[in-house]
């Protein structure tokens, strides 16, 4: 756990910035694999290219409702019924431009200004950096690795014991560890939220992405959670910029008013697309099937390489390894790894500012040759001194 002074400068996002520099090498001719980003190599469904396609061709793309087309709301509740058992109004929904936006609507709408709120450390990196740009103040909960990096009940009790927290975001599966917190799990969080008087925010955007375990949403737990999730991830569409929240009842006014200010509506046509895209999730759950490989592939190859603390994660495409073998600095040492071995990854200090430096993140979601390609340069980057 920090307090704020530790986290009133905002910081780079490192896995944007060593995109930058992977780019600068490709156009130079040199031929980069990217580990780095969290998307999918795949394009969207064949299904949502066609709608889009024609949509384009008859239809002016104006602004919608700024809660989101009523039609892609009712897909979403559809969702909720289908996969989860869970009936959702389809007037607590709201259709952002990507989980992003949402996040920036759930604390603003959600929060007095300058509100203490929990996140995970490691985590999503954009999460301390959007609380304190919008003046909050993060307070993080430490997870470690002999725990399977899984937030529990306790921990968020723990915590709150030292540093009274008015709300808790946590992702599951969650980003960089790809860890999922269980059915029991996260309805003891819920209510260990509720009893504190504490509003939980769940980010679900790797739902559609676990490896085994099922997937819950706090929905199934009440209606008291501000739900975000996005398209980008399972349904391939991190640039189409559309995601959705599903909104406690007292915050649903409240939110439409700021989004409508805001940014007015999320774009028309990835409205379309997201309609679309829930309809095909055989498609998407081959991609996952990609995935999944692609990590099982990867994980065995890192551990025999000497990376340590590897292990197959619950969900989502990512592989957390610990470094110590090699280097104590992650910048450093994901630098290096693309200058002389061409492979792009990112620090683990994004995702912890305390322990990260011991820790680099794979992205698996790319194509089966690129991984194989990476490994193989990876084994030869090692294999000389750093
Ligand atoms: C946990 C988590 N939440 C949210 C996002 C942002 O996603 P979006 O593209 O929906 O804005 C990411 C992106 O990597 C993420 O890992």
């Amino acid at each position: 756990m920090a307090n704020s002074q530790e986290f009133d400068a905002l910081r780079p996002f490192y896995a944007m910035e060593i995109l930058a520099m992977a780019k600068q090498k490709e156009a130079q001719g040199i031929k980069i694999c990217h580990l780095e980003v969290g998307e999918p190599g795949a394009q969207v469904a064949p299904e949502v290219r066609d709608a889009v396609a024609h949509a384009l061709q008859n239809e002016v793309q104006g602004y919608t409702h700024a809660k989101g087309n009523a039609s892609l709301r009712h897909g979403l509740v559809d969702y909720y019924r289908l996969q989860h058992k869970v009936i959702v109004d389809p007037e607590d929904i709201l259709v952002t431009n990507g989980s992003s936006a949402g996040f920036i609507l759930a604390f603003l709408a959600g929060f007095e200004r300058g509100a203490k709120i929990a996140v995970t450390r490691p985590g999503y990196p954009a999460y301390l950096n959007i609380l304190t740009s919008l003046g909050f103040e993060p307070v993080e909960i430490e997870l470690s690795a002999a725990q399977s990096w899984r937030l529990d009940a306790d921990a968020v009790r723990q915590t709150h014991k030292k540093c009274a927290f008015a709300g808790l975001l946590l992702a599951s599966p969650a980003n960089p560890t790809g860890a999922m917190i269980e059915r029991e799990d996260l309805q003891a969080i819920v209510e260990v939220c509720r009893e504190l008087g504490v509003r939980l925010i769940s980010d679900e955007i790797y739902h559609g992405l676990s490896h085994g375990m099922p997937e819950t949403t706090a929905l199934e737990f009440g209606n008291d959670a501000i739900i975000i999730n996005s398209f980008s991830k399972y349904y391939c569409m991190t640039g189409w910029r559309i995601g959705w929240m599903v909104l406690p009842k007292d915050l649903v006014r409240r939110t439409e008013m700021m989004a409508q200010s805001m940014f007015i509506s999320a774009p028309s046509l990835s409205q379309l697309a997201g309609e679309v895209a829930l309809k095909c999730r055989p498609y998407y759950d081959a991609q996952k099937a990609h995935y999944v490989s692609n990590g099982l592939v990867l994980t065995r190859a890192l551990q025999e390489m000497g990376f340590s603390n590897v292990c197959q994660s619950d969900g989502a495409f990512y592989a957390y390894a610990q470094i110590s073998e090699f280097s104590d600095d992650s910048v450093d040492f994901c630098q290096k790894l693309l200058e002389r071995g061409d492979v792009a990854t990112t620090p683990g200090i994004d995702f912890d500012r305390v322990n990260g430096n011991k820790f680099v993140r794979f992205s698996y979601a790319g194509s089966r040759d690129t991984i194989e390609d990476a490994i193989e340069k990876m084994a030869g980057f090692l294999s000389r001194p750093l």
